[in-house]
C-alpha cells in the first residue's frame, strides 16, 4: 500500500504536490478540483502591502521549452486579500501556503504579523525573488535575504518559507542566510531572469526588457539548486519548483531532494496536471513496489533509489 502523505512545517500534506504561487491565482477557480481529490497544497499568488496593477502587456510570451512572464505581482493588496479573498481560500481542503512580498524589511515584518495570524494561513512563503518588479530581488544577495527573513520571521509563529532566486552562482550562502535568519524551509526556485527580442523591431519583447522564464526549460537549473541545498542542509524542508511538467520531472525533483514539489506553468497548460501527477506517482510507486514516498526524497544523495529504499 503506497502512502504519499508527509508531515512538514507543522502540517500534514496528503501528497507532495503543491500548486506553486502564480499560475493558479488564489486557487478559487480550481476549488472544484480541490474538493474532487486531495491535493498536497496551494500556494497563493503573491500579495504585497498595497494593490499592484502589474506591468504593461505583453505579460506572457512564448519561449523554447516554456514561457517568459512579466506579470509584475498583480494583486489586490494585503488588506483586500485578507478581507475578501483569504476567507474563501481558507475553505479549500488543502494546506494553504500564503505568498507575500515587500519592498522593505519593516513591511515584511508587518505583513508576516498580519498574514501569519489570519485564519486560513497554514504556512507563509516570503517571495524574495520576483524578477519583474523595481529594484534587485533581495534573494540575489545573502545580506538582503537575511534582513528580509529576519524581520518577517520575528513577527510570526507561522512557519516561513523563503522563496529564492535561481539567478545566483551559488544558492548555498543565500539559503544559509535565510535559514539562519529564521526561515523554516526553502522554496527553490523562482523563475530565471531571461530576455526575448522581437526580431521585426529589433527590440526586447517585454516592456521591462527582462522577464522570468518558467517551464521545462528551467527544470535542470531548478534541480541543480535543489540538489545543492539538500546536500548542504539535510534536514531542511524544501519545496522544489521549476519546470515540473510531467511525472519524470517530478521524480527528478524529489530524488534531487525536494520534500514537496511545486507545479507552476504546468497548471496553465493543463489545470488538472497536479492531480494527474499525484495519480501517476502513486501508480509508478505501486508498479515498482515502493511503499514509502519518503524513501524517494533525496535518494540521489544516498546511493540512488534501490540503496535508499533498503535503508
Ligand atoms: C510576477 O508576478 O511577476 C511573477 C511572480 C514572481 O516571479 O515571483
Amino acid at each position: 500500500m503506497v502512502t504519499l502523505e508527509l508531515k512538514r512545517l507543522g502540517q500534514t500534506f496528503a501528497n507532495p504536490v503543491v500548486l506553486a504561487s502564480g499560475p493558479a491565482g488564489f486557487g478559487l477557480e480550481l476549488a472544484s478540483l480541490f474538493r474532487w481529490r486531495p491535493m498536497g497544497g496551494l500556494t497563493t499568488k503573491t500579495v504585497t502591502p498595497t494593490p499592484r496593477e502589474g506591468n504593461p502587456p505583453p505579460r506572457l510570451v512564448d519561449a523554447p521549452g516554456g514561457a517568459l512572464n512579466s506579470i509584475g505581482l498583480v494583486n489586490p493588496g494585503m488588506e483586500a486579500f485578507v478581507a475578501g479573498v483569504l476567507p474563501s481560500v481558507a475553505e479549500l481542503p488543502t494546506v494553504r501556503l500564503i505568498s507575500f512580498a515587500a519592498p522593505h524589511p519593516e513591511q515584511a515584518e508587518a505583513m508576516a504579523d498580519t498574514l501569519g495570524a489570519a485564519p486560513g494561513t497554514d504556512i507563509l512563503e516570503l517571495n524574495l525573488s520576483c524578477p519583474n518588479v523595481e529594484g534587485r530581488p533581495p534573494a540575489w544577495e545573502a545580506g538582503t535575504t537575511a534582513d528580509m527573513v529576519r524581520a518577517a520571521a520575528a513577527a510570526t509563529k507561522t512557519p516561513l518559507l523563503a522563496k529564492l532566486s535561481p539567478d545566483v552562482p551559488d544558492i548555498v550562502p543565500v539559503a544559509a542566510a535565510a535559514l539562519e535568519a529564521g526561515a523554516a524551509g526553502l522554496t527553490l526556485v523562482n523563475t530565471v531572469r531571461a530576455l526575448r527580442i522581437q526580431w521585426d523591431t529589433g527590440l526586447p519583447t517585454l516592456v521591462r526588457t527582462w522577464g522570468g522564464l518558467s517551464g521545462a526549460a528551467i527544470l535542470p537549473i531548478a534541480l541543480a539548486k535543489v540538489f545543492q541545498a539538500r546536500q548542504a542542509f539535510p534536514g531542511v524542508p524544501i519545496v522544489g519548483t521549476g519546470g515540473v511538467m510531467d511525472l519524470g520531472g517530478l521524480l527528478e525533483m524529489v530524488m534531487a531532494g525536494a520534500d514537496l514539489v511545486g507545479v507552476g506553468l504546468g497548471v496553465m497548460v493543463d489545470p488538472v496536471l497536479p492531480w494527474r501527477l499525484v495519480e501517476s506517482l502513486e501508480t509508478w510507486m505501486t508498479q515498482r513496489g515502493f511503499e514509502r514516498y519518503e524513501a524517494l526524497v533525496g535518494c540521489a544523495h544516498r546511493g540512488g533509489l534501490h540503496v535508499s529504499e533498503q535503508t
